[in-house]
């Protein structure tokens, strides 16, 4: 990672997410990865290249393993928008991943109660049970100090009022879900003290602990279901009126670490 000339990866779902990344990139050209399409070039003085793999866990698992055995990059770091998993949590705030839990991952007991089975991998031979998987520990550090003297910007449509955007640092708990019942909230937010879910990281970090590459997941918060229901048409959530925010916070942070490489 303190290689200066080894290139550090920002991998995001959507194109609308990636397009923070771009326009921060100078010297920008395209590397097809297979089927996906990743933008390399330089932020600040450093290497990076810049990949959205698509909504979901495969998708993102998918692409990450085509991006770390092509790119070999030094470090991933996974941004883009997420639900809050608190009423104390709101868009525009931005979550750094100390954590992640791939909450999806169950046994439905006869009973039906469930049991969190987490993660299971084979790293150097071995298989890996694990309940979550962190956030390496010098991206965290940076994203620490980068967001000390940092406030993301306000969210445009915040009632009046509203205090202005923060940064959390805890756990991020993805699955191929939008949960939007506050009972089942509830209950993922105490199984897990998640305080956000979204999509892609556990994938990613999972990826990641394979290849034994440092991995960092930072979010920012699109929606709350505590507060109000997001709209699902059958397309899928109604983002388009907020598309533009969906991870320019996150992403702004990230610009912050990367930065912090340089001094
Ligand atoms: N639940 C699940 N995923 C969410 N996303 C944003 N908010 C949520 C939420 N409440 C993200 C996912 C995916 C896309 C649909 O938006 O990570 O990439």
């Amino acid at each position: 990672m303190n290689d200066a000339n080894a290139p550090i990866a920002v991998i995001c779902a959507m194109e609308s997410e990636l397009s923070h990344a771009v326009k921060c990139l100078d010297g920008r050209s395209s590397l097809l990865l297979g089927p996906w399409s990743a933008e390399r070039g330089v932020l600040g003085k450093r290497p990076v290249i810049a990949l959205a793999s698509g909504i979901g866990l495969v998708n993102a698992a998918a692409a990450t393993a085509v991006l770390l055995a092509g790119v070999r990059p030094c470090a991933v770091i996974n941004f883009g928008c997420a639900g809050a998993h608190n009423e104390k949590i709101f868009p525009g705030d931005v979550v750094i991943g100390s954590e992640v839990v791939a909450y999806g991952s169950l046994i439905t007991l006869p009973d039906g109660s469930e049991r969190y089975a987490g993660f299971r991998y084979r790293l150097n031979g071995q298989v890996t049970l694990t309940d979550l998987l962190r956030a390496d520990r010098e991206l965290l550090r940076r994203a620490s100090d980068a967001a000390r003297d940092w406030e993301p910007d306000a969210w445009p449509a915040a009632r009046t009022g509203a205090r202005t955007p923060m940064v959390h640092t805890g756990v991020i708990g993805s699955a191929d879900c939008w949960t939007q019942d506050p009972q089942r909230i509830g209950v993922l937010h105490d199984r897990h003290h998640s305080l956000c879910e979204e999509m892609e990281a556990a994938a990613i970090a999972q990826v990641c602990a394979i290849y034994e590459v440092p991995m960092l997941a930072i979010k920012d918060i699109s929606n709350n279901e505590l507060h109000s229901a997001t709209e699902h048409s059958d397309a899928g959530p109604s983002l388009a009126e907020v598309s533009g925010e969906l991870g320019a916070r996150s992403f702004a942070l990230v610009k912050r670490i990367i930065a912090s490489f340089d001094s």
